[in-house]
């Protein structure tokens, strides 16, 4: 494998809402090596937006991946271009998004219809940036009943049509990507929907591993446990996790093993770590809650973890209310 990818072996999902800088901070209070995105971001936004509100990040989150939205290549050059100036570590496309909103703008997994236009557009994303471009994208697309008339085929859903999906990107120097092992159904099922209705078949996933091996292949799509992880290692080259480590932000520990480290942070010592982080926001005059909603998983499993999600979901809560329940939780530890 080349050395011009960024390789890293588990990465943490882009997600929309949830994967913004203060989730990735709390991240980094319990993984400093996992591979982080930033949620989609569309080239248009920043063509146009509020840059550093946009794209600004802390040093502490590298290494982080910028993902971005792109519908034409002169867009997608455009914001690769702007994005610049901030250090992130590899830009991704996202080709994999089912919502109408992306796809009816043609963008996302829609694109995987038009596999020369994508690959035109990380052409464009290549010449803007000598850092990693990548490629997140579905096994398939179900384009049934949205995908124009023009198009005589609809339906990309077979083994055969991701491998010649994934030489076309090739062509273009792409050697990175990021395959979600479930087609996505364009028409008939909601973004949340087509993350659990379409069937997981990451079996054509190590496939195309194995038929193309110079290809870095990271797997994605329901992936839970530490054995899992091991699993797929077998067969590709790293796994991407969404919702599991949303959700139970704890099982970032179990992660050290692939960095020959062992974690062994204590949820006291992340409180810990959050308080300074809530002081910070505090004085800079930012809503603590922006960040606290992000921690609700971290008792998950736990006896307190109701109990936990209620105080950090009061939107008045600070560190005040952190400080408060580090030292109930001192406490019942001396019980
Ligand atoms: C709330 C939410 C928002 C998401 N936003 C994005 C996104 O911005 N870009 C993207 O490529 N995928 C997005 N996804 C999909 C995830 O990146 C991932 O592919 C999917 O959740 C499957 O992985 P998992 O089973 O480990 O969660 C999102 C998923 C969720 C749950």
């Amino acid at each position: 494998m080349e050395k011009d990818i960024v390789q890293n072996k588990i990465s943490v999902a882009p997600m929309v809402d949830r994967t913004d800088r203060h989730f990735r901070n709390f991240v980094r209070m319990i993984n400093k090596d996992v591979l982080m995105y930033t949620e989609m971001i569309t080239a248009q936004a920043i063509i146009n937006g509020n840059l550093d509100y946009i794209l600004g990040f802390d040093k502490i989150e590298n290494p982080i991946v910028l993902q971005i939205a792109a519908t034409n290549p002169e867009d997608a050059y455009k914001a690769v271009k702007i994005a610049e100036k901030y250090d992130y570590d590899e830009i991704n496309l996202n080709v994999g998004c089912p919502s109408e909103r992306v796809s009816g703008n043609m963008m996302g997994a829609s694109l995987m219809a038009y596999p020369e236009k994508v690959a035109k557009i990380l052409e464009a994303m290549k010449a803007a940036t000598k850092k990693t471009v990548s490629i997140k994208h579905r096994i398939g697309i179900d384009g049934r009943k949205i995908l124009p008339d023009a198009l005589s085929k609809k339906v990309f859903d077979t083994y055969e049509d991701m491998k010649n999906f994934v030489e076309i990107i090739r062509k273009v120097g792409i050697k990175k990507f990021i395959i979600h092992a479930r087609i996505a159904v364009l028409a008939g099922l909601d973004t949340k929907q087509n993350r659990e209705v379409p069937p997981l078949r990451y079996d054509e996933v190590y496939k195309i591993k194995k038929e193309i091996p110079d290809l870095y292949v990271e797997i994605n799509g329901g992936i839970k446990t530490a054995e899992q992880i091991d699993n797929h290692l077998k067969e590709v080259d790293a796994v991407m996790i969404g919702r599991q480590i949303y959700d139970n932000p704890m099982i970032l520990t179990k992660f050290g093993k692939y960095y020959g480290k062992k974690i062994e942070v204590t949820r006291e010592e992340i409180i810990e770590r959050m308080i300074k982080y809530v002081e910070k926001m505090e004085l800079e005059g930012i809503r603590p809650h922006l960040f606290l909603r992000h921690t609700h998983g971290l008792f998950f499993g736990q006896r307190g973890s109701k109990f936990w999600k209620r105080a950090i979901n009061d939107p008045k809560a600070g560190s005040f209310v952190l400080k408060n329940l580090l030292k109930e939780l001192k406490n019942e530890r001396k019980i």
